[in-house]
């Protein structure tokens, strides 16, 4: 073939714009990180450097959504840029011993990737099912490897976690009837329990390795990593127990802040910073009633499980080299977004199904304003018949339905606490977040202005055009629980799940 027919196959493989170049993808993915957790989100005592210096490079977004409330339903949304509602994923997570699973049907970004020559990987905490055999493994739906725990670290007795000694202030337990938890490679259980103080090197180890192959094959390469950190309860490995001002939380932040550190560096060490997109974001709010070892939400209200902004609204920052200017944004975006907008940067085919994201590449790349006007909130316990709880058109956002919840607890606002039982607000509660933020003045109190009636029209129609278009596929997560589905490294052993115990591999040896 001559140039001129390979620049023809090019011009005519690539819309316009995206480069025969496909960036890297590195998705990093916080646990219960709050709005208000990072130094650059304004916490007082966080060390976050390596976050904080990545948001100086890169653009940092301040009306950022996740679209659930609690992990499992949120990580089905950032992976499928749908809804969980249409995949299934709700109300609530999935357990160890779950039938149900992110279904093989739905087309994830890893897949979406790997079509255009993407090779793929996953570390950490995947969460959207285990299954029979492994059926709703990351490996089966396009992640080429996977290192990680399938579903939440605090699902099993966190047998050598922190909270011990008992004096130690935990405020909570682990699943203690839960099998002993499992750290998987590809399929296979590589280590049982999980040894926490090594696990984090473990994880950052297989992604440098992961990226230095894919650059050594000169593949497109996408790693997802979804941190355990920093959720529940907290732990760290040896170089940062102890180092963070801002005790068992500070040091479980400061070691996910030093992965994306570890990460940066590697990128820049191999010289492919201008070819490489980072997206840093987190699954949803804090969980306060963990006191001084949860996240927080800064100026927002409430946190994990609520439709509140503090619920829902997260840290996130995309960093490019020499493509994305550096700044901050207020624009509207959502974890919804991101496949749709690596689809188009890597030149990559959208599935043909209902996507509720939208292509973010030119407000990235150019600096335009963002396609999406509208987010809606969707509760942990969906009720089909409720549907959304909360709707933001613009800057305005109506609460149609409101909650407290568990997660939330411990906070001085009795809003957030469980006490606050399911109430419908007609008409609903409406705030400006551009002029309050944390949503404390109800601009239809003690009446509804002239003004604002044809916006609460809009939104009341929206609400209405928003629930007829929206499909409910029947719930994953009530399929049910089959206790020997928990996995266990020893399958033959007794008594379960205690004998699920396996020598634990050192990190030097993997
Ligand atoms: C699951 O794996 C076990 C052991 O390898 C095998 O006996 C069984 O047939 C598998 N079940 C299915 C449904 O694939
Ligand atoms: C856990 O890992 C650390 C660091 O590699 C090691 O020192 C420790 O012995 C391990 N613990 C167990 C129970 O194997
Ligand atoms: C990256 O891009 C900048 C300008 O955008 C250029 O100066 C630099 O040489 C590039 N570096 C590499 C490694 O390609
Ligand atoms: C997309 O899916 C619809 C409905 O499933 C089908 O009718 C249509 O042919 C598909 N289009 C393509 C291009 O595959």
């Amino acid at each position: 073939m001559g140039p001129w027919v390979l620049l023809l196959a090019g011009l005519l493989l690539c819309p316009a714009g995206v480069s025969t170049n496909p960036p890297n993808i590195i998705l990093i993915f916080a646990d219960d990180m709050g709005y208000g957790d990072l130094g650059v989100y304004g916490h007082p005592t966080s060390h976050t450097p390596n976050l904080d210096s990545m948001a100086a490079k890169g653009l940092r977004f301040t009306n950022f959504y996740t679209t659930g409330a609690v992990c499992s339903p949120s990580r089905a949304s950032l992976l499928t840029g749908r809804f969980q509602t249409r995949s299934g994923v709700y109300p609530g997570v999935f357990y160890p011993s779950s039938v149900g699973g992110l279904p093989l049907s739905e087309v994830t970004i890893a897949e979406v990737l790997h079509s255009r020559g993407y090779v793929t990987a996953m570390a950490g905490k995947w969460h959207l099912g285990l299954g029979l055999n492994g059926t709703f493994l990351p490996t089966r739906q396009g992640f080429q490897h996977f290192l990680g725990v399938p579903y939440s670290h605090d699902q099993g007795p966190c047998q050598n976690l922190i909270c011990f000694p008992p004096d130690t202030r935990c405020y909570g337990t682990c699943d203690l009837g839960e099998t002993l938890l499992p750290v998987f490679i590809d399929e296979q259980i590589l280590q049982q329990p999980v040894n926490f103080t090594e696990l984090v090197p473990i994880y950052e180890q297989f992604s440098k390795s992961f990226i230095q192959r894919a650059v050594e094959q000169n593949k497109p390469f996408f790693l997802y990593y979804a941190a355990h950190h920093t959720h529940y309860p907290q732990f760290a490995s040896a170089r940062y127990t102890g180092k963070s001002i801002r005790g068992k939380y500070g040091d479980a932040l400061l070691e996910f802040d030093g992965t994306v550190g570890d990460l940066l560096m590697a990128v820049w060490d191999l010289g492919i910073q201008n070819n490489t997109l980072f997206i840093f974001t987190s699954d949803n709010g804090p969980e306060t009633m963990r006191k001084e070892r949860g996240g927080a939400s800064g100026i927002l209200k409430c946190g994990k499980s609520t439709t509140y902004e503090g619920g829902l609204r997260e840290p996130a920052i995309m960093y490019w080299e020499g493509k994305i200017k550096p700044g901050v944004t207020s624009e509207l975006a959502s974890t919804l977004d991101i496949l749709p907008t690596v689809a188009a940067l890597a030149g990559a085919k959208l599935p043909n199904v209902t996507l509720d994201g939208y292509d973010l590449s030119k407000l990235l790349l150019k600096g335009d304003k963002s396609p999406r006007n509208t987010f809606y909130y969707y509760p942990p316990t969906i009720d089909p018949n409720r549907g959304i709880h909360a709707l933001r058109m613009g800057k305005y956002k109506a609460h149609f339905y409101t909650q407290g919840a568990f997660h939330s607890e411990t906070t001085p606002d009795p809003d957030c606490h469980i006490t606050a039982l399911l109430t419908e607000h007609n008409p609903p509660l409406l705030f400006d977040l551009d002029t309050d933020p944390a949503e404390n003045y109800n601009l239809l109190k003690p009446f509804i202005p002239k003004d604002l009636e044809p916006i609460l029209t809009e939104i009341l129609n929206e609400r209405d055009r928003f629930h007829q278009s929206m499909n409910y596929a029947p719930s994953e997560t009530n399929k049910g629980k089959d206790p020997s589905l928990r996995p266990c490294c020893n399958p033959e052993c007794t008594p379960k799940p205690s004998c699920c115990h396996c020598s634990v591999p050192s990190v030097n040896e993997l």
